[in-house]
């Protein structure tokens, strides 16, 4: 079945706007059902969680419901679900959960591809416990990230290896389950930072090795809302300071106070709306409040969901094309490298112009796009382009269309 784009954006009425969004790697637009099930606990009884009376038990069912989308996006036991404000907070409550145990010769290993978020708080826990700071260097000249840049740094004292599913900066998609078990040859736990990845990819937390895997629903249409999921055995073994009578329990040790019960509904959501990608039905067809983990149709939403997600990454990938080789007939342009097979994600430069400017001239003809570091900080460093204003970033997004990167070509 073809990739129904035209009934994908009409479930986001803000298209209608006429903004040409390739800025989902900073967040995309919400689907309308998501907004739709926000506004419906934020409008309907909803108490504080309790069993004694009818709104308090809805709030129960909203939190059992969004942590058991999280495992169906991301094939993890719902259990081990745990949400936060961002997935920086959340790196920040597991770099600190397992900081404690670490002792001086002990090493962490982190890259210089990633994302700060994944980067940042484990440099400054292994600053505050005395332990070594390792660095997986990307290679400049092709964007790659293998797995061989691991292998001189992961050894019997690494704690914990931390690394993308995905670059935010250039797409490259890292061979994580190779890494993954190169750290566990060697008993070292890994992070990984999926906030860029979930947004493209169908994800498999098994399958990738990851111990930890994050990510934050405001990249895939959903509301500014993170998950981390772990096997509930290894957040047994997290530290986290919390208040006396809140619950030592895992997940629920992990979210300190009253989460918010509308955008957990909208997390849901969110997760059904991605399930219905593949549809031939509608997107009302999924879920709203209260999403039971259950949609119409045969297939589980596990099984949707995948479905769903490989087509969206061989739409998205077409798209990709188009615009990389628009962008690659420029002389004029300068397209930082990244290896084929990646996200649909790309950084460039064009020659003469800073990146601040040529996002604030796509900006005027109504064509988003992000200029800067995006907090890919050690890759631009790296790259010699952080002092001089980091590069653009285009995104193909499973609602961006042919005629929009067009416009985007024609505009550069
Ligand atoms: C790859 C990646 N990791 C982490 C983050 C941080 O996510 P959050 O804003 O939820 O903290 C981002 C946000 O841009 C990202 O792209």
């Amino acid at each position: 079945m073809p990739f129904d784009v035209a009934r994908i954006r009409q479930a986001h009425p803000a298209l209608a706007e006429g903004y040409a969004h390739f800025d989902g790697a900073a967040g995309t637009l919400v689907a309308e059902p998501v907004a739709r099930a926000v506004a419906g606990v934020l409008g309907g009884a909803v108490s504080n969680r309790t069993t004694a009376f009818a709104p308090g038990r809805r709030a129960l069912a909203i939190v059992d419901a969004a942590r058991a989308a999280a495992g169906d996006l991301l094939g993890a036991d719902p259990a081990g679900v745990v949400f936060g404000q961002s997935a920086t907070a959340l790196v920040y409550t597991v770099a600190r959960g397992l900081a404690g145990t670490w002792e001086p010769g002990d090493n962490v290993v982190v890259t210089r591809l990633d994302h700060d978020a994944n980067v940042r708080p484990w440099v400054q826990l292994a600053s505050a416990m005395g332990v070594e700071v390792r660095w997986a260097a990307f290679d400049p000249a092709t964007g790659a990230l293998p797995v061989a840049a691991f292998e001189p740094l992961v050894d019997a004292r690494t704690r914990v290896v931390a690394v993308t599913a995905a670059s935010n900066a250039i797409g490259t998609v890292p061979d994580v389950p190779a890494i993954a078990a190169l750290a566990h040859g060697f008993g070292a736990v890994v992070h990984v930072d999926g906030v860029h990845a979930t947004a493209h990819l169908p994800v498999d937390v098994a399958a990738l090795g990851a111990d930890y895997y994050v990510t934050s629903a405001y990249k895939w249409s959903g509301p500014h809302l993170a998950a981390c999921v772990a096997a509930p055995a290894q957040w047994e073994r997290t530290a986290m300071l919390k208040l006396l009578p809140s619950s030592d329990a895992v997940p629920e040790r992990f979210e300190l106070g009253t989460p918010s019960f509308e955008l957990l509904a909208g997390f849901t959501a969110a997760v059904d709306f991605l399930a219905t990608l593949d549809d031939a039905g509608t997107p009302d067809d999924a879920g709203v409040l209260n999403g039971s983990g259950v949609l119409n149709g045969a297939a589980s939403r596990r099984e949707r969901v995948l479905r769903s997600m490989a087509a969206v990454h061989s739409y998205e990938t077409r798209l990709f094309e188009r615009l990389l080789d628009g962008l690659r007939s420029m002389p004029a342009v300068r397209v930082l490298p990244a290896p084929a097979g990646g996200c649909p994600t790309v950084s460039f430069r064009i020659a003469g112009e800073d990146p601040a400017t040529t996002a604030a001239r796509l900006g005027d003809q109504g064509i988003c796009v992000f200029s800067g570091d995006y907090y890919a900080a050690e890759y631009f460093t790296a790259m010699g382009l952080r002092e001089s204003g980091g590069a653009v970033r285009a995104g193909i997004y499973h609602y961006t269309t042919a005629d929009e990167v067009d416009r985007l070509l024609a505009a550069l």
